[in-house]
C-alpha cells in the first residue's frame, strides 16, 4: 500500500516536473520568438521571414528568386525584411554606403559558401572570403592586373577567340542552314576567352563544340548548390565545411579547381620557344610575377587566383553577351540602330578592323548604351551581394540598423527603380543611357551594381 502511495507520488511529481519542463521550454520558445522579432521589427517584410530563413531558402528554391524580391519591395517598399536577421535594400542610393570603398561592411556568411574544395578543405578566394585581412593579401599584389589599361592589353586574345567563335556559327549553321542555340555558342565563347587571356589557350569549346571537361555543367552544379544554401548558411558549416567531417571523409577536390589546375600546369609546362602563340603576358605569367614578389601571398593563391577568373568570369560574360544579343534580336529597331552605328562608323573610317577596339567602343554611344542596359535589365547574379553592417551600425533608407545585420542589395530589385530609371525601368531601352540629362545620367551609372563598362568592378568594389 505504502509502495504504490510512493509509487503515485513519484508518478505525479514526475507529471508535474514534466508539465512544468514543458512549461518553460514553451515560455522560453515565446520569449525567443519576440526576441527575434523585435531585433528588425521596425523593417516590414512576410511575416514568417520574421522568424526563420526557410522562407528565403523556399524562394531560392524556385528558382526565381530575383521576381520574388522585385515584387516584396513593391509590396513593403526600400526596406524588406527577408530572414530573422536579413534586409533587402532595394534603394540604389545606398550602394556607396553598402558596397563603396569608404564603408566598412564586409561580406556576410553566405560568401564561404561559394569556396570550392582543394586538397579536403574549402579554398578561399578573392570574390569568396570573408577576411578582409586575407582579401588585403590576395588582392594587392594583382589589382592592377586588372586595371583597363592591362585589360586592354588582352584585345588581340579576345580577338583571336572572336575570328574562330565566326568560323565556326559560319561552318556549322550559316553555311548548312542548321537551327543555332546562340546561348550556348556564346557561353563557349565566354569559357574561350577565359582559357585564351588567363592560360594563353583556347580550351576547344568552340572548335570542338563541346562543354570541356564538364566544366560549365560543374560552375552550374556550384552555383545551384550554394544559392539555396547560402540562405541556410549553417547547413554548409556543418556539412560541407566541418573540419571534423573534413578529417574523416576528406572531400574533393572541386572540378573548378581540378580544371584550373590542370590548364596552369599544362601552361607552365610549355615555355614560350616551343610554343610561338603562347602570350607570356597572360593572367597566370603575371600572377606568377606577382608572387614572386610578395612573400606573403600564400602558396594556394595561384590556384584561387586562376580558380576566381573561371568561376567570377566565365558565366558572368556569357549572361551579359546573351542578354544584350537576345534583347537585340527581340527588339529589331534596336539591332537596327546600333548596326546603323556601326556602319556609319565605318564609313568614316573610324573603325580599324572588324572587331570594334576598347578605344573605338568607347565613342559609340548606343553601343555603350546596350552593354549599360544589359547589365542592368538582367544582372548576372540575382540574389542579395550581401553584408554585415559594422560595429558603429548604421542608417539605412532613414531606418537604423545594429551591428551584425546582413543587408544586401539585389541588382535585380535595384536596378528596376523607376523614380531611377523611369517608369519603363523593366523593360529593355537602350536609349534611355543617351538621355541629354547628365546628371540624371550619373545617378543611373551609380544606380548600376553590375559592372560599367567605363568603371571596371575592382574600382568599385573593395
Ligand atoms: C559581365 C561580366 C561581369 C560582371 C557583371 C561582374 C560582376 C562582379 C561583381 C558585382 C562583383 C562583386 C561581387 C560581390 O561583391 O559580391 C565581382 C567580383 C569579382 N569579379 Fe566580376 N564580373 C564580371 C566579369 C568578370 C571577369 C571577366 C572576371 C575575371 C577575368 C571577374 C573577376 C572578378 C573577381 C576576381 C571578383 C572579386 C573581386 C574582389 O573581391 O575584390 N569578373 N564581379
Amino acid at each position: 500500500m505504502a509502495l504504490s502511495a510512493t509509487l503515485l507520488a513519484a508518478a505525479s511529481l514526475a507529471k508535474a516536473n514534466a508539465t512544468a519542463l514543458g512549461v518553460c521550454m514553451f515560455l522560453l520558445l515565446i520569449i525567443y520568438l519576440i526576441v527575434t522579432y523585435a531585433r528588425l521589427s521596425h523593417v516590414p517584410g512576410p511575416f514568417l521571414a520574421s522568424f526563420t530563413n526557410l522562407v528565403r531558402l523556399r524562394w531560392v528554391l524556385t528558382r526565381k528568386a530575383q521576381y520574388v524580391h522585385i515584387d516584396l519591395h513593391k509590396r513593403y517598399g526600400q526596406l524588406v525584411r527577408i530572414g530573422p536577421n536579413v534586409v533587402s535594400v532595394g534603394d540604389p542610393a545606398e550602394i556607396q554606403q553598402i558596397y563603396g570603398l569608404t564603408g566598412h561592411f564586409i561580406k556576410s556568411a553566405f560568401y564561404p559558401v561559394l569556396q570550392p574544395h582543394a586538397k579536403g578543405a574549402a579554398m578561399p578566394g578573392l570574390f569568396n572570403t570573408q577576411d578582409e585581412d586575407l582579401h588585403r593579401v590576395m588582392k594587392k599584389p594583382i589589382a592592377s592586373i586588372y586595371s583597363m589599361t592591362n585589360l586592354v592589353s588582352f584585345e588581340s586574345y579576345v580577338n583571336s577567340t572572336m575570328s574562330v567563335f565566326f568560323k565556326e556559327l559560319d561552318r556549322r549553321f550559316a553555311e548548312t542552314a542548321e537551327i543555332c542555340d546562340l546561348g550556348v555558342w556564346l557561353q563557349r565563347f565566354a569559357f574561350d576567352v577565359i582559357g585564351e587571356i588567363t592560360f594563353s589557350r583556347r580550351l576547344g569549346f568552340l572548335e570542338g563544340a563541346q562543354d570541356v571537361d564538364g566544366i560549365m555543367h560543374s560552375i552550374w552544379h556550384h552555383f545551384e548548390k550554394a544559392a539555396p544554401v547560402g540562405q541556410v548558411c549553417w547547413v554548409d558549416k556543418l556539412w560541407n565545411k566541418n573540419r571534423m567531417l573534413a578529417w574523416l571523409w576528406p572531400p574533393p577536390t572541386s572540378p573548378i579547381v581540378r580544371f584550373a589546375t590542370e590548364r596552369a600546369d599544362e601552361r607552365k609546362a610549355k615555355s614560350p620557344m616551343e610554343d610561338s602563340d603562347l602570350n607570356n603576358r597572360d593572367f597566370l605569367s603575371r600572377f606568377i610575377e606577382a608572387k614572386s614578389k610578395d612573400d606573403k601571398v600564400p602558396d594556394w593563391a595561384l590556384t584561387a587566383w586562376t580558380t576566381s577568373n573561371i568561376l567570377a568570369g566565365s558565366d558572368t560574360t556569357a549572361i551579359l553577351l546573351r542578354t544584350i544579343l537576345y534583347n537585340l534580336l527581340r527588339y529589331p529597331a534596336t539591332m537596327h540602330q546600333l548596326q546603323q552605328e556601326l556602319q556609319e562608323a565605318a564609313d568614316k573610317g573610324e573603325l580599324s578592323t572588324d572587331a570594334v577596339t576598347w578605344s573605338e567602343a568607347k565613342d559609340l554611344p548606343f553601343l555603350d548604351a546596350c552593354i549599360k542596359e544589359a547589365g542592368r535589365l538582367h544582372p548576372p547574379f540575382g540574389l542579395q551581394l550581401e553584408r554585415v553592417v559594422p560595429p558603429e551600425g548604421a542608417v539605412i533608407c532613414g531606418k537604423p540598423f545594429k551591428a551584425g545585420t546582413i543587408v544586401g542589395i539585389n541588382a535585380w530589385v535595384a536596378h528596376r527603380d523607376e523614380s531611377v530609371f523611369g517608369s519603363n525601368a523593366s523593360i529593355w531601352d537602350p536609349s534611355r543611357w543617351l538621355c541629354e540629362d547628365e546628371g540624371q545620367r550619373k545617378t543611373m551609372e551609380r544606380s548600376l551594381l553590375t559592372v560599367s563598362p567605363r568603371k571596371p568592378v575592382f574600382s568599385r568594389y573593395g
